[in-house]
């Protein structure tokens, strides 16, 4: 719930706002530059201002106070009729001299003031157009007053490296995550591959924990089975051949500090019945020692499997699972559904890669071939979505753009690595892109035409984002049976079942035996056919038939069902 002060001569807006967003406080409308200052001078905490532009209020009321010098210049009734229409813009002149940090959303109905340009001289947070359309202004009021509350919200922006993005379900886990990281219970996290689960418990969880220990991370699924309790626990010198020395264990080193156990379905049950010792009174016993230990964790896991369901299958023990805090878990949302999420995402995965040494590297020889003064420590170099640029980007950046249709591929696209995968894209879209420009620029005159446009926009082609997208499509499903004649341009899809053997080859003889059969079948038992889709031959019929033979087909088997069927 947030206090907003609209500033209008109506009550128009009020009413509507009060309608439509009665999750806030409207306090009343201020009527003019003098009520407005009174309100905020006593109301403490007012966190958003929503500001009309036209005002049909007395002369008296009109900024500025005094209007002689203009009265001089003009014809008076002409002088105050301009004072009304952009009184609002007087307004926010003053409000941002007396309250440099109130955001200010500036409103107009009436499409024939273009507010864009003095909005964003007088540095207000947004500017909205109203329809008197009542659903369709109460509409997109909300989104911006949404997305500057949630602004708002966020602590001062310290570069963090997890990026939130602005929807309400993100911001939910973050006041959840912030509060869970300081208590002394485990943490679950739960999401996909790349959706920054570990990234989550380095970053944010852990300097929020106000331990002094380490952060220390253990990838379960690539220690093997037979090392995992002595990579946990530690082991004394002689515990196993091989135990040559003693040994801590990550619990040891993550004493005071965070333990990170990244996919923790992978723990052997007997190991998990030791971690839940350790979750419940902090002792532990090192492999090959009598003499058992204490340690002081906090305990983040992750997974992508699904633990409950585990439990079920009496893959994961009930008790450690319930001592894990499941009514907290914390599940990271995939790509693909972080919604208006993406474009803000997409802008700071950009920044990050385009920062990148190599990327960086490149851009300022494209700038130095372009003639462009980049400052060698700003790199940030946004992107932008859109088939041209406004004149009043600055050109003292590069900015790269990219067209709305390829934007659309990226947004629709269902990115299975999620972030580490839009990361790895996004870098090689900057560098690709990059390199044949400066490729191009190199074969080009001083003072050709074509060098002449916007030199500080990088476009994007088309062609690089689909080309780059296109090898990460998921691969086609096979086809249940061969399809129509059985080899279309994609070869003979079919489906075999693998089975296990007691060797690889024998595994590989019973595929090629399942595959034969089935060929045999849809070319009618005709192993000249057979042999031309093989081998390129139709003379090959017989090599087909050895085969068939080595690998135990009965072709005579094979005619006589084919005869029944
Ligand atoms: N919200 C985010 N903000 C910034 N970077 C992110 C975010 N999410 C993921 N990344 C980046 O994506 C990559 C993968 O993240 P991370 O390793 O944390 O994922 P994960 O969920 O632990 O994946 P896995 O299940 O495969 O271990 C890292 O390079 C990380 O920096
Ligand atoms: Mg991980």
């Amino acid at each position: 719930m947030s206090s907003i002060l609209i500033i209008d001569d109506t009550d128009k807006y009020w009413e509507l706002c009060t309608r439509f967003m009665p999750e806030h406080v409207f306090l009343p409308p201020a009527r003019n530059y003098r009520e407005a200052e009174a309100t905020l001078a006593h109301a403490r905490d007012v966190d958003l201002v929503l500001l009309d532009v036209h005002f049909d209020i007395s002369e008296a009321e009109l900024l500025p106070e005094d209007k002689s010098e203009l009265f001089a210049r003009g014809d008076p009734g002409r002088v105050l009729e301009r004072l009304r229409r952009g009184q609002g813009l007087h307004i926010l002149d003053r409000l941002r001299r007396s309250h440099p940090d109130l955001p200010v959303i500036v409103m107009t109905s009436r499409d024939d003031l273009p507010i864009e340009a003095d909005a964003e001289r007088l540095r207000a947070q947004d500017y909205t157009y109203l329809l008197d359309e009542e659903y369709l202004d109460a509409r997109s009021l909300r989104l911006q007053v949404e997305g500057i509350l949630a602004q708002r919200a966020r602590p001062p922006a310290i570069d963090e490296p997890f990026y939130w993005g602005q929807t309400p379900r993100m911001l939910g886990i973050r006041r959840r995550l912030s509060i869970l990281a300081r208590g002394r219970l485990p943490i679950i996290l739960l999401g996909d591959t790349g959706t920054g689960k570990t990234l989550l418990a380095r970053e944010f969880i852990h300097p929020r924990s106000q331990r002094t220990g380490l952060f220390v991370a253990v990838d379960l699924s690539t220690l093997p089975h037979e090392l995992m309790a002595a990579h946990l626990f530690g082991v004394v010198k002689g515990a196993y051949t091989g135990a040559t020395a003693s040994r801590e264990g990550v619990l040891a080193r993550a004493h005071g500090g965070t333990l990170f156990l990244d996919e923790i379905g992978n723990l052997s049950l007997e190991l998990q019945k030791q971690l839940l010792v350790v979750l419940q009174d902090g002792r532990y016993t090192p492999v090959g020692s009598v003499e058992e230990r204490t340690c002081d964790i906090k305990l983040v896991v992750a997974t992508n499997e699904n633990l409950a369901a585990m439990v079920q299958a009496g893959r994961f023990r009930e008790d450690l699972y319930m001592r894990l805090n499941p009514a907290t878990a914390v599940t990271l949302p995939p790509l693909r559904e972080r919604g208006d999420d993406f474009a803000t995402l997409l802008d700071e995965f950009f920044v990050r890669v385009a920062r990148e040494p190599y990327n960086r590297d490149l851009a300022l020889q494209y700038a130095r071939q372009r003639g462009l003064q980049i400052p060698e420590g700003d790199a940030a170099m946004p992107i932008m979505v859109g088939r041209s640029v406004s004149a009043r980007a600055d050109p003292r950046r590069l900015l790269f753009l990219i067209h709305p249709s390829s934007y659309k591929l990226l947004r629709e696209f269902h990115w299975p690595g999620n972030f580490r995968q839009l990361e790895m894209f996004l870098s090689n879209l900057v560098t690709l892109t990059l390199v044949e420009l400066v490729d191009q620029a190199e074969l080009v005159e001083p003072g050709d035409p074509s060098q002449a446009s916007r030199p500080d926009v990088v476009p994007i082609l088309p062609r690089m984002a689909r080309d780059l997208l296109k090898p990460m499509e998921p691969p086609k499903p096979v086809a249940a049976a061969a399809d129509a004649d059985g080899e279309g341009g994609g070869g003979f899809n079919m489906q075999v079942s693998v089975r296990p053997q007691e060797s690889l080859n024998a595994v590989s003889c019973d595929v090629e035996r399942q595959y034969l059969e089935r060929m045999f079948d849809t070319y009618g038992g005709d192993l000249g056919r057979i042999a031309e889709v093989l081998l390129g031959d139709a003379g090959g019929g017989r090599k087909v038939q050895l085969r068939m033979n080595q690998l135990g087909i009965k072709l005579r088997k094979l005619k006589r069902k084919r005869g029944a069927g």
